[in-house]
């Protein structure tokens, strides 16, 4: 059976960047919880000395559609691949990528065996996503980002509705929630909602202990 997943993302806060970001990875990856899987999402510039440096599953924070070749800027899903990561989040609301795009990221990830994590923040949205199949469809609603309004306190009926939206449209596809998540309550809600796992932001690098949060969080 799958373990639910939860997923850190460090955007780009100050307690996150750089020589920070790698020993808030270590921290994190001294936290057992065999239940779930723990996986982080640095910024872009700190994940390939995390996956060498750290024994935790990693997820880029974002991805190009692009080629190998004359692109500036970019992140290619090749050099992804390489660096070892798991997979990588697509489509955050902070980070949206045109529909077009994102189809053609998606099955450029899968054909590289890499997980796909593509937010979606209406069910609106989910609807479009769910038709490119990712391996994780997560909820967020951009609106309780960055807050401590929880999703699962905030939109539980919509959760619901978004499980079974995605389960209709791409049985394998596992549904995420995410946005204003910072207790072991909002954790256990998003279960019994049906979801398998979520992301959370500000919470975990901003806490003043991030591994006693962390384990806190997830007893
Ligand atoms: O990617 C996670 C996210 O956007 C939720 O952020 O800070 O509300 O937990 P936060």
């Amino acid at each position: 059976m799958t373990r639910p997943l939860i997923l850190i993302n460090f955007k780009l806060y100050k307690e996150s960047v750089g020589s920070k970001g790698l020993e808030l990875a270590r921290k994190i990856a001294k936290v057992k919880r065999s239940k779930y899987e723990i996986a982080i999402a640095p910024s872009l510039l700190t994940t390939k000395e995390i996956v060498d440096k750290v024994n935790i599953s990693v997820f880029a924070q974002h991805c190009s559609k692009v080629d190998l070749g004359a692109h500036t800027g970019k992140i290619s899903v090749i050099e992804l691949k390489k660096i070892g990561v798991k997979g990588t989040i697509l489509n955050h609301s902070e980070r949206k990528i045109p529909m077009k795009f994102l189809k053609v990221i998606i099955e450029s990830c899968h054909k590289q065996k890499l997980q796909t994590v593509v937010c979606a923040s209406t069910l609106g949205e989910i609807k479009k996503v769910a038709k490119f199949k990712p391996t994780y469809i997560a909820y967020e609603p951009k609106r309780l980002i960055g807050t401590n309004i929880s999703v699962t306190n905030s939109k539980p009926k919509i959760i619901v509705k978004a499980v079974e939206l995605v389960h209709k449209l791409s049985k394998n596809t596992r549904v995420l929630c995410g946005a204003g998540i910072h207790t072991q309550e909002d954790i256990g809600q998003a279960l019994l909602l049906g979801t398998t796992g979520v992301l959370i932001g500000h919470a975990v690098p901003k806490a003043k202990d991030p591994k006693k949060f962390l384990e806190k969080l997830l007893s």
